[in-house]
Parts: C-alpha cells; structure tokens; sequence
C-alpha cells in the first residue's frame, strides 16, 4: 500500500512524494473537482459545481491526517477536502500518463481455424453463472468472436440469452431480423446469394457493435460462415503498407441505404479504419455493398481506390479468413466493428436456412464486462 510521504506546493499543483518514491501532481482544479463529497451518493452525478469557484483556487492549508489522508483547506468557499491516498492513487494521472498503453484486443488470421474451440462457449455456461457470461463477453471483447453451442432453436429464443448482457439495439430490421431467403428482399442477406465480408449497417453514424447470428435451421447446401479480424488487417497493413494505411484512415468515405421498403435515405461518411485516443484501432467502415458513389476529390480518386481495393483484397485472404458452418442452436457473436462476416452461396431448393439476427451496442458489452469484472 502506498502512503504519502511528503507534499509540496506549487504555482498550480501539489506535488505528492510517495513512500515508494513515485511522484504525483495533482492540479487545483482538478482536487476541488474531485473532492470526494463531489458527487450524489446514488446518482453518482457530480453535485459540486466547478464554476461556483475562480480558476485562482488553491489550498490555503495542506496535511496529511492521522488516518493518512491528504487534507486540504481551500482559499475559497469555505470548505474542507478530505482525499483518500488509496484513491488518489489510483486515480493519479502523471502515473497513467507515463504507462505504455496495452490494446485490450488479440489480433487473429487465419491460425483461428485450427483452434476455433477456444471461442466456443456452451449455452448452458453463459445462462448458469456469472463466469460464464464473464468469459462469453471476454471473447467478445477481446477477440471480437464467439460462438455459443447448444442454444435453444425456438423462435426469438435468443433475447433470454442476450439479456444477460443487456437490452438490444432496435432497428428498422426488428429484433430478431429474420436471415431467410424472400422474395424481392431489402437488405442482400435476405435471399440466398453469397455475402461477401462485410459489416452490417456502416451507413448508420453508429453502426451496431455487437451482431449475434443465431442458427435455427441450417439443411439447404451451401450457406457457410465466414469471418475476418479486419483490426488485424489493418495491423498488417500499418506495418507493410503504410501508404494504404494512411489513406484508409484519413479518407473518409461514403454510405448509403436507401432500400425500396424505406422512406428515408441513409448516408454517411466514414474512414474505413479509425483509431482511439492510444492510436489503437476503434472502427472498421467497410461494405462493398453499401458503398455510396464516393465524391473525394479527382486528385485522389485514383488512390483511394487502389486502397479501398487492397484493403478488401485482405479481408478476403485466406491468411486472415476462417470459415466454418453454423449448426443450430449455434449463435455466432461477434464485434460488428471489428470483425467482417460472410457467407457462401446456398441452395433453397436443397432445404431451409434460418438464422435470427440480433444488435447490441458496443458500451453494453465492455460496460457488463467492466461491472462483472469487479
Ligand atoms: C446478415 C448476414 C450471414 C448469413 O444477416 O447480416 O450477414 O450467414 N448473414 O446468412
Ligand atoms: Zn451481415
């Protein structure tokens, strides 16, 4: 456990010593913000209001207490602040300022295909402890896969499964969208063609996060699954070919739906790639589908094209593809930002297929996650 060993002054901070010889600086502001009575106990909102004090407050006394918790008296509002050291530790922001950053994301290619058990979670699992939805979301966040096996085949039994995560997110598909083959279909998942690698829904400013396949039937010929980590296409090509990178992430592109059913037209710019505040990747924007005709400037046309083109060349290499065939009672989850889902061809007159498609946003999975971890 760390301790306060010593405090010092400064024109805008204080400066914490600590016990292991760590230093800390901690702004004024930034205290008076933070003080621990700040904030409603069950709203967990800040009460205090940073604008009923002037940018020149500062601890007019400073000490560490007999139970060792820095205690500040303030030059302004008449108020005293009481800090845990425990929590001003962890909290301290000139400590994570100098850690390196860990991406929380396992890149993967093609090698998945021979150890594709190590994604796979049984129903049972998930629905029956808390470490088993732990590991489900797990999967989810780091590796942006996971196949659930043994689940029910009844229609929209899905909904008890995904809530144990949360609620879903509604479209104008519904929940579940019904993955059948029908006549004159408004999205191309609807009929029985191949589907190339592709997101769903990149013409939405906030595409789904999270997509969920679930298997109810799966007898006609064809209609095998394929995924792709395009996080780690990506990788590969920050690390071969940066020409192609840069443009993938600074170009944004363009989307669009406007199918028959829909009395709205759709339409979205886009990089293909964008990263976080670390420089880690955040969001794939691809769809050869729903690309829109692009507008860039004539002057880079040309260029975007090309990578436009060696991008979806890589999203469909064998080096980085797996494949495999849903059974029912499978449900293939996935980060619907991350990873490019595909499938092949099929033959309805050999027999029927029918899949239940299901959305939840991306700040449920990695919020349950960071709840549960806890
Ligand atoms: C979809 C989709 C894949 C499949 O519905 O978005 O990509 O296997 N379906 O039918
Ligand atoms: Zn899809």
């Amino acid at each position: 456990m760390s301790s306060i060993s010593k405090i010092e002054k400064n024109s805008s901070y204080l400066k914490i010593i600590w016990n292991d010889g760590e230093e800390s600086k901690f702004n004024f502001m930034w205290l008076r913000d933070n003080c621990p009575t700040a904030h409603d106990k069950d709203s967990r909102h800040r009460m205090f209001n940073i604008l009923s004090v002037s940018t020149k407050i500062n601890p007019k006394k400073y000490s560490v207490n007999k139970d060792g918790k820095l205690e500040i008296e303030w030059s302004e509002g008449n108020h005293i602040s009481l800090y845990d050291s425990k929590w001003l530790r962890d909290n301290c922001y000139t400590i994570k300022n100098k850690k390196e950053y860990v991406s929380p994301y396992e890149l993967w290619d093609n090698s998945l295909q021979n150890n594709l058990d190590s994604v796979k979670i049984n129903c049972k699992e998930i629905m029956d402890s808390d470490e088993g939805l732990i590991k489900w979301l797990k999967l989810l966040h780091h590796k942006g896969i996971a196949i659930i096996e043994n689940a029910p085949v009844e229609d929209k039994s899905g909904f008890k499964i995904l809530n144990r995560i949360s609620h879903t997110r509604e479209t104008f598909f519904k929940t579940p969208f019904e993955v059948i083959n029908i006549p004159k279909p408004n999205n191309s998942a609807y009929s029985a063609h191949a589907l190339r690698n592709h997101m769903d829904l990149p013409w939405f400013e906030n595409p789904p996060g999270y997509q969920f396949l679930h298997c109810l039937i799966n007898s006609a010929t064809g209609g095998d699954s394929s995924a792709v980590d395009a996080f780690a296409v990506a990788d590969y090509l920050k690390k071969n070919e940066k020409d192609v990178f840069d443009i993938l992430v600074s170009v944004p592109l363009k989307f669009r739906d406007k199918d028959y059913t829909q009395e709205a037209v759709r339409s979205v710019y886009g990089t293909a790639i964008s990263l976080t505040k670390d420089g880690d990747y955040n969001d794939i924007r691809y769809s050869i589908a729903t690309l829109d005709a692009l507008d860039c400037h004539p002057d880079i046309m040309e260029k975007v094209y090309k990578a436009h083109h060696r991008f979806g060349n890589l999203l469909h290499d064998k080096k980085f593809q797996i494949n495999f065939r849903l059974k029912p009672g499978d449900i293939f989850c996935f980060n619907n930002r991350r990873l490019l889902h595909g499938r092949t061809e099929f033959d309805p007159a050999s027999g029927k297929r029918h899949l239940q498609g299901y959305y939840i946003d991306r700040d449920e999975i990695i919020g349950r996650l960071n709840y549960l971890k806890n």
